[in-house]
């Protein structure tokens, strides 16, 4: 039996590091282990500008324990008011990685996202050109669309159609969470590729609904029914380059996410590896985890592989994790994923 393991070292290619005494609670779970993130620009307000990106990127880095070695991948955050020779000087300096695209309405802090796309065919047209990706929260906000529904309506009304359009778009569809979602990126013809999250593959609605509410597992897109979550596994471990780990860690404090309405998030960066691991030596697939957490992300990208790797070790007793983080912004609480976890990462 496979007791240790050794990849290059992982990079998330969606995560959440929020701002000010929330950045410093939760940035460190995410630099321990990953050496670059794409880093959702959802603040309030969201970071919309080359200038917003690099003001942003200096507070990461001044919040940034000494020691620890970490790169943010910034974003900007798609709005119809976006201007076109802004990003691609942004691009074009090296101070952003891709550009996000949240549908307005879909999801935390959205507002101020895209509701007519004929507004931003400029811009996406720009982005074609210099092959700066877009990614993607895929789902629509119709009232009219059941929430379980949601992305795989995107897909057919929304995407398709976008990709028709501008066919040199690089695509980036984020945390998908249907069977569909995984088919079309599979199939697609052009420049496309999908994230997977850890809960995703961990949990599905009933771990959200059955037995009572669980707000630690409300997140968007939604967790859908098991068929959909044996989709997500068996894409995760298919060895396709198109699937790779983007974690959507996602802090909120115990209060915002316990209460009548609850924020949507799952928190998950500080114990994402060891589930990762579990997940894949439960599908028999160890083999294919460095691919999922450390090669096929940066190859989209256009990045370097790590040069640095980490150790994961399995051990005989169940690791101990917190339940909660201490953040100076309030506590936040750790995905549970419901069993104990014996892999965990080496001290470097
Ligand atoms: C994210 C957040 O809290 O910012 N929430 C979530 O449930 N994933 C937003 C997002 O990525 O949809
Ligand atoms: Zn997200």
């Amino acid at each position: 039996m496979m007791t240790r393991l050794t990849l290059r070292r992982p990079d998330d290619w969606h995560v959440h590091l929020r701002d000010g005494a929330m950045l410093a609670g939760v940035l460190p779970e995410t630099a321990r282990h990953f050496g670059r993130a794409i880093i959702m620009p959802n603040l309030v307000p969201p970071v919309v500008t080359g200038a917003d990106a690099r003001a942003y990127r200096d507070r990461i880095m001044a919040a940034l324990p000494k020691g620890m070695d970490f790169t943010p991948l910034m974003t900007l955050y798609l709005t119809e008011a976006t201007d076109p020779a802004d990003l691609a000087r942004a691009a074009a300096e090296g101070l952003i990685t891709a550009v996000k695209l949240y549908p307005a309405g879909a999801t935390t802090n959205s507002q101020s996202g895209v509701r007519n796309f004929d507004n931003v065919m400029p811009v996406l047209e720009k982005m074609a050109e210099i092959g700066l990706p877009l990614c993607i929260h895929g789902e629509v906000t119709a009232a009219h669309v059941d929430i379980f529904d949601r992305e795989q309506v995107f897909l057919e009304t929304v995407l398709d159609p976008l990709r028709a359009r501008i066919p040199a778009l690089k695509v980036t569809l984020e945390h998908i969470t249907t069977s569909q979602g995984i088919d079309y990126v599979a199939n697609a013809s052009g420049d496309i590729a999908g994230t997977i999250t850890t809960h995703h593959l961990m949990i599905n609605r009933n771990h959200m609904l059955v037995g009572g509410i669980r707000p630690h597992y409300y997140c968007l897109p939604v967790a859908k029914r098991a068929s959909h979550q044996q989709a997500l596994r068996k894409a995760a471990i298919s060895g396709n380059s198109r699937f790779f780990l983007g974690t959507d860690s996602a802090p909120h404090t115990d209060e915002t996410k316990e209460s009548a309405c609850g924020c949507a998030g799952v928190f998950s960066a500080t114990n994402t590896l060891s589930c990762l691991a579990h997940v894949f030596e439960e599908e028999g697939a160890l083999d294919r985890l460095e691919g999922f957490t450390s090669l096929f992300g940066p190859a989209r990208y256009g990045l370097p592989v790590a040069s640095q790797t980490i150790t994961l070790e399995k051990r005989d007793t169940a690791v101990p994790y917190p339940a909660k983080i201490d953040t100076g912004a309030g506590p936040v609480t750790l995905f549970d994923p419901g069993h104990p976890l014996y892999w965990h990462v080496l001290d470097a």
